[in-house]
């Protein structure tokens, strides 16, 4: 656990709590010289009710693991539990069972281009049996959950890449699932159209309590949505842990790289040689999840040390509930003044990194 200022600590996760857990999860493609290792030693446990994203490079083996969530693809070895059943041995009518209650949606939306909105919709539960009468109803429920009540009638190509995935979030809801796998589900689309369908994932969790795990190669999308994240690296979990916590200390290299590229308030390597080529003074880079402790810590280490310091780079990035600061300080006075202060934002468990 990484510790931050004004860091909750979380408790640790147990068994109770987690709708699909996976252990020791290790998937292998191919046979012999040709042998492809997907996922290595997989352990995750994604907790009932919460939005936990999965992120990764391409490649690093995010659809293998939503794809041995639902079964549709099986572990080399290792378990995976969905909702206490271990789905690793099942096959046939049980192992459909459960995938009824596992929803998917998809990068290209994956509708049928015959079919109306309204067919797409209705398709599950066609094949589930449920009257004409039965599915109109659903359908028009669920067309007005995701705002799209007035395009039944539509066929998908006269939809915009928003409206698809809305379609696809609505047929996934259809089956009324526990989980709802999103992989990539907002990669076709362009920044905006990303906010409105975010919004509706979370609408989908808050209001009607369902799991969800979104698959992603974006952290903004892990910022705005997950509580949760675990980072994928060459099929590889190589960090997980709360959002903020992720964002705000990442430890692995892989976590750092993509914190980077989203949390503008962190300067990259560049930058850093910029400011330690125009400032003399020690500089240190401080996550900060609570803006008045921070001002305390620093305010005692000027007034107990006399340090001088001045904000050279950073800023506040939101997140789903929290905000989270990051600031570069330089740190001016006397030696032993500037390492004491140093350690006091080091006791405070704030500090990312000292330079000099
Ligand atoms: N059916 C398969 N047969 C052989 N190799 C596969 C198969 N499916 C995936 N792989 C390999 O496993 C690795 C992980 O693939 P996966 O699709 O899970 O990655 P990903 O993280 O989803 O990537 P992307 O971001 O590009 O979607 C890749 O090297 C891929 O080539
Ligand atoms: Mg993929």
């Amino acid at each position: 656990m990484t510790a931050t200022l004004g860091q909750t600590v979380e408790p640790e996760s147990n068994s109770a709590d987690a709708l699909v857990r996976l252990d020791a999860v290790s998937k292998v493609f191919g046979k012999g010289d040709d042998q492809h290792r997907a996922l290595s030693d997989v352990d995750l446990d994604i907790r009932r009710g919460e939005i936990f994203a999965v992120i990764g490079y391409s490649g690093a083996g995010k659809s293998t693991l939503v794809r041995l969530i639902n079964g549709l693809e099986r572990v080399s070895s290792g378990t995976v539990t969905v909702d206490g059943v271990d789905i690793t041995s099942l096959s046939g009518k049980p192992l459909r069972a459960i995938r009824r209650r596992i929803g998917m949606i998809f990068q290209q939306f994956n509708l049928m281009r015959s079919r109306t909105v309204f067919g797409n919709v209705a398709y599950p539960l066609q094949l589930a049996g449920l009257s004409r009468a039965e599915q109109e109803d659903r359908v028009a429920e669920l067309l007005s959950f995701v705002g799209l009540l007035d395009k039944a009638w539509a066929y998908p190509e006269e939809l915009s890449g928003g409206q698809k995935q809305r379609v696809g979030i609505a047929r996934a809801l259809a089956s009324e699932p526990d989980l709802l796998l999103a992989d990539e589900s907002t990669s076709a689309l362009d920044p905006e159209t990303t906010r409105d369908v975010l919004a509706l994932l979370r609408r989908v969790n808050e209001e009607l309590g369902i799991t969800i795990v979104v698959i992603t190669h974006e952290m903004d999308v892990v910022r705005t949505i997950a509580d949760r994240v675990a980072v994928l690296d060459a099929g590889r979990v190589v960090e997980v842990g709360a959002v903020r916590d992720i964002l705000g200390a990442p430890q692995a290299e892989t976590t750092q790289r993509f914190v980077a590229a989203t949390v503008g308030n962190r300067p990259d390597a560049g930058r850093l040689q910029q400011l330690r080529d125009t400032y003399d003074d020690t500089l240190v880079t401080v996550a900060v999840s609570d803006e008045r402790a921070f001002g305390s810590v620093l305010s005692a280490a000027a007034r107990d040390h006399g340090v001088d310091f001045e904000i050279v780079y950073g800023g506040i990035t939101d997140l789903k509930h929290e905000s989270l600061g990051s600031f570069t300080l330089a740190l001016r006075g006397p030696d032993a003044g500037v390492r004491a202060t140093v350690e006091a934002l080091n006791a405070a468990g704030i500090v990312e990194g000292t330079k000099r």
